[in-house]
């Protein structure tokens, strides 16, 4: 049993701290408002859920996941996430957060820009690319036919092996994308994005992928 804190307990967050919970995980959930404004999902949750502030989630947790809108990142606590696993599930989109010049110019991609910010947490981007609702339903045992697959990009070996586990025991198999700077292939307007695609399929969505301003 693991400790999974979450920053950020909205639509993916939430999501995901109902399959840790349902996987024997313990959550330790966070937002911008404060713990006393997630009590309904507390509750819903059970024992092994509680609420914190981002900053008690970061320390609580053994792998800390961001899931806020990306605009935020600058917001996440530096200090307390030193040396943990870090997944980041943010997508950019300007609408929603704002102009990120690095980010239209193609200068770097989402993910690492939250490393840069991390600088000595251990970022994994991971369940950016499938919707919350597919996420909760559409996990498999391991060797079913045509098992969806998510990828997984970061730059330590042992942090996107630890992410790639938490993948697979909810239901999916996993395609290693290597760097971080590579997230960029699973990002919004590539082929991986969004559709129920199994390993070799999302390799092949990946490898296709085409960098463009929409795309960092
Ligand atoms: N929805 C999906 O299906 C999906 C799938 C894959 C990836 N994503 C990406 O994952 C991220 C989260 O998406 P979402 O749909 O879950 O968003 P959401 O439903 O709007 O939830 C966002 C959560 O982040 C919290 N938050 C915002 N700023 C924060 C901060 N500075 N510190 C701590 N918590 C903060 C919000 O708390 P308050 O409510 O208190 O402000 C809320 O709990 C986005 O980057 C999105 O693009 C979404």
């Amino acid at each position: 049993m693991a400790t999974i804190g979450l920053i950020g307990s909205g639509t993916i967050g939430g999501t995901l701290a109902r399959l840790a919970v349902d996987h024997g995980h313990r959550v330790v959930l966070s937002n911008s408002r404060g713990p006393g404004t997630l009590g309904d999902l507390v509750a819903e949750l059970g024992p092994d859920a509680r609420a914190d502030t981002a900053e008690g989630a970061a320390a609580a947790g053994d792998v800390v996941v961001v899931t806020i809108p990306l605009g935020n990142y600058r917001q996440v606590p530096v200090e307390p996430l030193r040396g943990k696993v870090v997944v980041d599930t943010n997508n950019y989109y300007p609408q929603r957060d704002g102009r990120i010049a690095e980010l239209d110019d193609g200068t770097t991609t989402s993910s690492e820009l939250l490393q840069a910010h991390l600088p000595e947490s251990r970022v994994v981007k991971a369940f950016n690319h499938i919707q919350a609702g597919h996420l909760a339903d559409h996990g498999t045992p391991a060797g079913t036919p045509g098992r969806r697959a998510l990828a997984v990009a970061g730059d330590d070996d042992e942090a996107r092996a630890v992410v790639a586990a938490l993948v697979e025991g909810f239901g999916f198999d996993v395609v290693d994308l290597g760097p971080l700077a590579e997230g960029w292939r699973v990002q919004p307007g590539t082929p991986g994005y969004g559709p129920e695609l199994d390993a070799e399929g999302l390799r092949r969505a990946a490898a296709e992928a085409h960098r463009s301003r929409d795309t960092a």
